[in-house]
């Protein structure tokens, strides 16, 4: 069976799949849901600890890659399914979700959470368990939303990181947000962006900043102005979490 290229990208990503390793490892125990479960790697993980796995998966041909992956693991199913369709029999000691996105804006981490939380016990844990987002104001070569990863992004900092947002995903997160946020500037020259950087709590003691498939920062075009140090910026932003990137709406003024 051909491996899933999206799947290979994220099973190279070293990084990532240690500070989940080290997270599974820890709270692994009882019943464990694992959300978009992929290639199966985090549920072969928790399997040893944990009393049984439902490992959730809505894209067919992922789904069949784990089955195949999954196939000598007793207490572990495979539910093809969107997550949030998915009514559970029994109530979840751990759940794992990683659909995540930079700002949690292109992925369905959000409305997935929301939406099965109501499955978690009361003493039960979510890995990741939180994210921050960080905000610095840069002069941007690129008219479109772009990752840092991406060659062709081009840009300069003209901010030191203000973060602006953390959440706890433990509890209801709104999903349609909008922020104003004062940023000083302590590089002169032209401010014609933002970028985005999404921090993750994947336990109260363990963080991960961006990684090449975890939330690489994002790059976001803004109108023009021309900026001195020790001046302050207002960022406009708004987004829905799960909603996409043509949800983002971002504008800078002067202040004051
Ligand atoms: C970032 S990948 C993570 C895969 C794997 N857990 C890993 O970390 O290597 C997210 C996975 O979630 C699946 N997914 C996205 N939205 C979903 C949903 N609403 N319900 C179930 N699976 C979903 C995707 O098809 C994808 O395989």
């Amino acid at each position: 069976m051909k491996i899933p290229s999206y799947q290979q990208n994220l099973l190279s990503d070293t990084q990532r799949l240690t500070a989940f390793y080290e997270a599974i490892n820890e709270k692994s125990r009882g019943i464990v849901y694992d959300l978009g479960t992929g290639s199966g790697v985090f549920s072969s993980w928790a399997s040893p600890l944990a009393s049984f796995v439902y490992a959730v998966e809505k894209d067919h041909p992922t789904a069949k890659f784990a089955q195949k992956n999954l196939k000598s693991f007793k207490n572990i199913t495979i539910k093809i399914n969107d997550a949030r369709n998915i009514t559970f029999n029994e109530k979840a000691d751990l759940i794992i979700c990683e659909m995540m996105d930079t700002a949690l804006i292109d992925e369905e981490q959000v409305p997935v959470l929301n939406s099965v939380r109501k499955y978690l016990k009361k003493n039960g844990d979510i890995i990741p368990c939180a994210v921050f987002n960080g905000l610095e104001a840069i002069y941007l070569k690129n008219n479109h939303p772009i990752y840092q990863e991406d060659e062709s992004a081009q840009y300069e900092l003209r901010s030191k990181l203000v973060i602006y947002d953390t959440i706890d995903f433990k509890k209801h997160i709104k999903e349609n947000v909008k922020y104003q946020i004062t940023i000083p500037i302590n590089t002169a020259g032209t401010v014609s962006g933002i970028k985005i950087t999404t921090f993750t709590l994947l336990t109260p003691q363990l963080i991960c900043g961006p990684t090449p498939m975890l939330n690489p920062p994002l790059l976001i075009p803004t109108n023009q102005l021309n900026m001195k140090k020790g001046e302050n910026i207002i960022v406009n932003l708004e987004y829905t979490m799960g909603g996409g990137l043509d949800t983002l709406r971002a504008s800078i003024k002067r202040f004051p």
